[in-house]
């Protein structure tokens, strides 16, 4: 079984079966889980980009919003990562589109490669992408690799308040992640929850449901793995809303 294939439709929470229709369900989104503002005013408020050298890495960046917006706002130069070669190529021609072409560099990488031989960034954003490395201090451990001292990790995820009883494997309780980050080489400098994600949530539901719906005409023998790709959105979506604290994640590498 190809693994990649399998951490990119976890990450979008989509069935296997359906990774050849992910660009048409996901056509009308730009970003596809991290809300760029946030990001933004996060750089901004801390100064993280201030040096001049700053070089950024955006890994998990499917169609390059916040990549984008990070270039076209502080000017400096973005990398950005993802498997997914169609999301890749939209990243280019939203790059070109918002003329900054020669700020961002778009490459088709697995992410568990790629933190092997990156190294030096002022700022990595790791967002919406979820537990890829199994756990959350192997994701710290490795995404520390390709960051410089005194540089930073941006993290778009959530937890489970610690005295929450719902039970999920893809989040951890808040106390464990405190200690998790106290523990991994990391300050951690702010975490920003996202408290109306429904706005968002809403947003995405009603185009991807739209589109799983022309799909279904187009494609009815696979009905079923449309359907379910839709009700599992809606479930994700109320756990998020209900269960999760929805968390952007400051770190500084000490
Ligand atoms: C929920 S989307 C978030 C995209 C982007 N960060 C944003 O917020 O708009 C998760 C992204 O991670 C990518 N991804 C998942 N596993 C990956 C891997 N092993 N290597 C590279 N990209 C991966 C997916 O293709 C997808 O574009």
């Amino acid at each position: 079984m190809d693994l990649t294939k399998e951490d990119i439709t976890k990450s979008l929470g989509v069935d296997l079966e359906l990774i050849e229709y992910l660009p048409y369900l996901l056509q009308d989104l730009w970003d596809m889980g991290t809300n760029p503002d946030t990001v933004l005013a996060l750089i901004n408020k801390y100064s993280i980009l201030n040096s001049i050298n700053a070089k950024v890495l955006d890994l998990g960046c499917g169609k390059g919003a916040v990549s984008i917006k990070i270039a076209q706002k502080f000017g400096v130069k973005v990398v950005g990562l993802d498997a997914m070669e169609a999301f890749i190529e939209e990243a280019e021609n939203y790059a070109e589109k918002h003329l900054v072409g020669n700020m961002c560099k778009f490459y088709v990488k697995d992410i568990k490669e790629a933190v092997k031989t990156e190294r030096e960034y002022g700022l990595v954003v790791f967002g919406a992408v979820g537990q890829l490395f199994g756990t959350y201090e192997k994701t710290l451990s490795s995404l520390s690799q390709c960051i410089k001292k005194g540089g930073y990790l941006i993290i778009d995820d959530g937890y489970m308040d610690d005295d929450s009883d719902y039970k999920d494997d893809n989040y951890i309780k808040h106390g464990v992640l405190l200690k998790i980050i106290k523990e991994s080489g990391f300050t951690l400098v702010e975490e920003k929850i996202e408290h109306d994600i429904s706005v968002i949530n809403n947003r995405y539901f009603e185009f991807i449901k739209k589109r799983a719906d022309e799909l279904r005409i187009k494609y009815p023998e696979k009905t079923r793995f449309f359907e379910n790709y839709v009700k599992s959105q809606e479930i994700e979506n109320k756990i998020l809303e209900n269960k999760i604290k929805c968390v952007v994640l400051v770190l500084k590498k000490i």
